[in-house]
């Protein structure tokens, strides 16, 4: 049952944090040791470039490090690009696929998203999938088709299995300061349990749902507390620790 789901909290630093940022990284690794233990899991998304100095700062306090994307290839003449599978080298143990930020700027189809997660898990990282619907989606009551639609496409045919997560972040909430009303988010989650079970039984009931866009220390609580909302991916809230230590211990 989704009951006993250990929570995940993740942080996507987005395309934030020169190396100075994982000082940030130690203080929250010091609120996390000296304060109440965590009851959730706790990854840190920063730019690869700062990827092994977080893993490493982290691994201390039990703060896990994920990438924010990665190629679907292995290795290959790919300019510019980041494999699964260094990812891991540098010592993360997720990565962020299908962002909507890179769904909307690159392109990103639900095909190229499945085929980045497939490459991840290849590489014994866990993928965490971005769906969500637009504004004008949402306003002509499509929101549960298009999420429906994008899970379809963007999960792979393992994803009952490996740990994989959904995260599910309506596009016109992230980074506005705006959510949806409790009542949306849950009939939102409720629906994405009831695509993973039915097509992956058993193992859709453990995949980890999370809730992503303007989550913040205000309202992580009551959106942590509805069914089926099994942790949060965190954009600017996990830019300073305190704050997001605040999310962390809403759990
Ligand atoms: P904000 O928390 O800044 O709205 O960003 C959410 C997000 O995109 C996390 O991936």
């Amino acid at each position: 049952m989704t009951r006993t789901i250990t929570p995940l909290i993740a942080g996507n630093w987005k395309m934030n944090g020169l190396r100075s940022a994982v000082e940030e990284l130690g203080e929250l690794a010091r609120l996390m040791t000296t304060g109440d233990a965590p009851r959730a899991m706790v990854v840190v998304c920063p730019p690869a470039t700062i990827l092994h100095a977080v893993a490493n700062r982290g691994a201390t306090s039990g703060i896990l490090a994920g990438g924010q994307d990665c190629h679907p290839a292995a290795s290959g003449a790919h300019t510019g690009d980041i494999s699964a599978a260094m990812l891991a080298d540098a010592g993360a143990q997720y990565v962020i696929v299908g962002h909507s930020e890179r769904r909307a700027t690159y392109g990103e189809t639900d095909e190229l998203v499945r085929a980045k997660a497939e490459a991840a898990i290849g590489a014994g990282l866990r993928p965490i999938i971005c769906v969500g619907e637009t504004e004008a989606e949402r306003d002509s009551g499509e929101a549960e088709a298009v999420v429906a639609a994008q899970l379809a496409g963007s999960v792979p045919e393992s994803g009952g299995e490996h740990g994989v997560v959904v995260a599910y972040e309506p596009v016109w909430a992230i980074g506005t300061g705006r959510t949806p009303r409790n009542e949306e988010i849950a009939a939102m989650h409720n629906r994405i349990r009831a695509v993973l079970v039915e097509r992956f039984g058993d193992g859709g009931e453990s995949v980890r749902i999370l809730y992503g866009g303007s989550m913040k220390p205000q309202n992580a609580r009551e959106i942590l507390a509805i069914e089926n909302v099994n942790g949060g991916l965190v954009g600017g809230a996990s830019l300073l620790a305190k704050d997001f230590y605040t999310i962390i211990s809403a759990v």
